[in-house]
């Protein structure tokens, strides 16, 4: 009898042969690898992306370029190492010129999203930028406005028939751009760390002057 973690095992095995003879878009045509994830098939946390950029293209693995340099940075400062969780994008083919995804494109893509999320069951995602927080709003029948609006909070939602805590932060190439980002994406990532930890902060908290507990920041 084939333990969980094989089952899993298999079926994500099963999931990257699927994703890389996909031809649902066109952009298997412009691509050089499929970017399927990566990562623990057990992590608490997974963290969705929008699409591979050209380094990721070039290696077939997620996030291996400057924002991925940052995103290594932000997962430490989070507590966990890479390997310690599960990385994923929207879509798993380079758009041309890393421009954004089509609704098309979303819409053929996502299934293998749907799919690694059911297999890998986090408890937390962490949205990275805005495409894929619609995206994951959509599914959990929450309302996406602006990033702006939207990060830095925690959304408890019921996804694919799971209870999990959707976290939407910034994309971290947004910091490479605008260097103000930087600050807001690290404060994101040191909830994401503490939620994933169980750690509320309330046993800290003064007598009368109450500190912030996580559920300050739940909607
Ligand atoms: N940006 C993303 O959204 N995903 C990657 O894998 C790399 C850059």
């Amino acid at each position: 009898m084939p333990g969980a973690r094989s089952r899993k095992e298999e079926a994500m095995r099963a999931l990257v042969a699927e994703i890389a003879s996909c031809t649902r878009c066109p952009l298997h045509a412009s691509r050089k690898n499929p970017v399927p994830g990566e990562g623990d098939l057990d992590a608490e946390l997974m963290l969705v992306g929008e699409a591979p950029g050209r380094w990721e293209d070039e290696k077939g693995r997620p996030f291996v370029g400057a924002a991925g340099k940052l995103l290594n940075e932000l997962l430490a400062l989070a507590g966990f190492k890479r390997e310690e969780v599960y990385i994923a994008n929207v879509l798993k083919c380079r758009p041309p010129g890393n421009r954004d995804p089509k609704p098309e494109e979303v819409e053929a893509c996502t299934p293998f999203l749907d799919r690694q999320i059911r297999i890998v069951e986090p408890r937390v995602i962490a949205c990275l930028g805005r495409h894929s927080t619609r995206y994951l709003f959509s599914k959990a029948g929450l309302v996406f406005r602006r990033m702006g609006e939207a990060r830095g909070r925690i959304y408890r939602a019921r996804l694919l028939g799971m209870e999990v805590l959707l976290i939407p932060t910034f994309h971290p190439a947004s910091a490479l751009y605008n260097p103000s980002y930087r600050a807001l994406l690290e404060a994101d990532f040191e909830l994401i760390g503490r939620v994933v930890k169980g750690a509320t902060g309330a046993e800290q908290a003064p007598p009368r002057r109450r500190r912030r507990t996580l559920e300050d920041f739940m909607v």
